[in-house]
């Protein structure tokens, strides 16, 4: 039921922090993957995530060049052999600062990566798969789909988009084999929020203090959901919005 061979997945952001272990773990489940993102660290996770009966493959560009989604989407097919059954939209990025000065710039940059290219990418790789009459679309939302945050605005206004955006194509799609669902990381330590340490410390011991499992979650806690999301046993499983937080949002 959670295997995934003969698979073909296509994961953003899967470089590095929780894309590439959930890369690795659909990798790890039979799929091959082809790892979109902005560095050279594709490169990297792709040679090491790969094997020779089950490769992955790199493709590097940026997701703010709306013009060049595309293409990038057209040579993560080709690599693939022209099929993608499974889209994991996990590239997103992030910036803190108060409402009140938050820059124009970053507002616009966060839109483009966290909701523009991820609606864009389920576009093309939606068309994919519905001719397949197969497909797996897995967003990586937030907790802030669920509340707000602070000196967060955009991020917060993403992620809520996300959520939002995975239950519309759901409603359109799941009647022709494609489900799409959203993860939403609690509180995870990543390069994305090794900064909230410093710049808020308060915010950072409130949350640390909140979070039922007692501690913040890590990259491998993603890994379980990923693969179960992608497979045939999560096939009765769309427009939802699941949350792996440790218990935070219960508390
Ligand atoms: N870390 C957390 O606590 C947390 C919590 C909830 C949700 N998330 C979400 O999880 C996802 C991964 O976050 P992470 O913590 O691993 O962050 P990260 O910064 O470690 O990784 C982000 C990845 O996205 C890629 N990326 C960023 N901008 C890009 C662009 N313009 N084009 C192509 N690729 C780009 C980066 O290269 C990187 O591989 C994000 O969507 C983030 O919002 C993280």
């Amino acid at each position: 039921m959670f295997e995934l061979h003969g698979k073909k997945a296509i994961v953003t952001g899967g470089g590095k922090g929780l894309c590439r272990a959930m890369a690795q773990a659909l990798h790890d489940a039979g799929a091959e993957v082809a790892i979109l993102g902005r560095s050279d660290n594709v490169f990297e996770a792709a040679e090491k995530i790969g094997s020779t009966e089950t490769p992955a493959y790199a493709v590097k560009g940026d997701l703010e060049d709306t013009d060049g989604l595309q293409k990038l989407y057209g040579q993560c097919l080709k690599k693939l052999g022209g099929r993608v059954d499974i889209l994991l939209n996990g590239a997103g990025i992030q910036f803190r600062a108060p409402a009140v000065t938050f820059p124009e710039q970053w507002w616009r940059r966060i839109m483009e990566v966290n909701l523009n290219s991820l609606f864009f990418l389920s576009q093309m790789a939606g068309e994919t798969m519905l001719k397949q009459g197969y497909g797996r679309i897995i967003n990586v939302a937030s907790m802030c789909s669920f509340f707000g945050s602070t000196w967060i605005p955009a991020y917060t206004a993403s992620k809520g988009a996300v959520a939002q955006l995975t239950k519309a194509l759901s409603n359109e799609w799941a009647g022709q084999g494609v489900t799409v669902n959203a993860i939403a990381p609690g509180y995870m330590a990543t390069k994305l929020t090794d900064d909230m340490k410093e710049k808020n410390p308060k915010q950072y011991e409130e949350i640390s203090a909140r979070i039922p499992a007692g501690r913040w979650g890590t990259p491998e806690d993603l890994q379980g959901i990923a693969v179960f999301l992608a497979s045939d046993a999560a096939a009765y499983i769309t427009g939802a919005v699941i949350p792996v937080d440790g218990g935070y949002l219960g508390k």
